[in-house]
């Protein structure tokens, strides 16, 4: 073995430029985490040379939800592949652009297209466009997704208005050093979705007379879906939805003190609580036929935001 020694210092230079090329993040002792800071604020120049004016509300649109994004009055398109550093999109059902315009009055930007951990992306780089939001001054969340239904009432089409998450089986996508320009190391998560957001939610809902519900979503990490068992264990635990999305970026968002609206649509039941097999076809197809009502839930909330 001494014979193919290595100095190790000499490992350690190649590991320095390694994690540089990699744009990796966490503990590394070389400005690991400014590159991360230094990324977001390149995206978000980017962003700035080509919208200038402020936006009230960032918008993310989950599987199949996409739809919401053709009613964006005067939108201007920006592809994710032109934004310096931004993830692209690897999942059918959704594309990768950020589209900025109007919609019920509130200038919004919507990520039609969104990053799961599942693609092998880590945390920081799934929660990247939320930094980029936060540092582009957005005050306003809105984060959506397709589920399983774990809760009994919870059927495929319900749309579900989110109470609060279930995240303890996932690594924090706050985890490594601290990003003091975004908010503080130890973060209160009391009222991820927005109290007062939700109670305007359920009455926006009532107004155009789309059924709505509240719960709690469980993250998990997938791409697998989940087990019976898992199903039985996490329902226990206080799961109402199951989904594979949403939580990073909610934590992300709560981080920097943005106001959060989370909005599930049911797509299937949960696994072993139908005799369904479950697959991404179905999701997506549940998710387009429930667009219409979605799309007029959402442009209320917006108007009487
Ligand atoms: N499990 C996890 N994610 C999902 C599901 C599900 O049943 N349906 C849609 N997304």
């Amino acid at each position: 073995s001494s014979k193919c020694m290595v100095s190790p210092s000499l490992l350690g230079l190649f590991y320095h430029f390694y994690k540089i090329f990699a744009n990796d993040i966490g503990y590394n002792r070389y400005g690991g985490i400014f590159m991360y800071i230094d990324e977001i604020y390149a995206a978000r120049d980017y962003i700035q040379s080509r919208y200038k004016n402020p936006i009230d509300v960032a918008i993310v649109l989950g599987s199949g939800l996409g739809p919401l994004a053709d009613v964006i009055n005067e939108p201007v398109e920006i592809d994710y592949k032109d934004i310096p550093y931004f993830p692209v999109s690897t999942v059918p059902g959704h594309a990768g652009k950020l589209i900025i315009g109007e919609i019920g009055g509130k200038t919004v930007a919507c990520m039609k297209g969104r990053f799961h951990f599942y693609e092998g992306y880590d945390m920081q780089k799934v929660t990247m466009p939320i930094r980029v939001f936060s540092a582009l001054g957005i005050k306003n969340l809105i984060v959506t997704n397709a589920c399983g239904g774990v809760r009994d009432d919870l059927n495929p089409g319900q749309i579900v208005i989110i109470s609060d998450h279930l995240s303890f089986m996932m690594p924090s996508p706050l985890r490594g050093p601290n990003l003091d320009d975004f908010g503080p190391r130890f973060k209160d998560m009391t009222d991820v979705y927005t109290s007062t957001l939700r109670s305007l939610a359920l009455e926006s809902a009532k107004k155009v007379n789309v059924d709505v519900k509240e719960g709690v979503y469980c993250f998990f990490k997938g791409p697998q879906f989940e087990t019976p068992a898992e199903i039985r264990a996490f329902k226990t635990l206080g799961a109402d939805m199951v989904g594979m999305s949403t939580v990073p970026e909610a934590i992300v968002a709560r981080h920097s003190d943005m106001k959060i609206l989370g909005i599930s649509l049911v797509t299937n039941k949960a696994a072993g609580l139908s005799n369904n097999e479950l697959n991404h076809l179905e999701v997506m197809e549940a998710a387009n036929s429930a667009e219409e009502r979605l799309v007029k839930l959402v442009k209320q909330i917006l108007e009487d935001m």
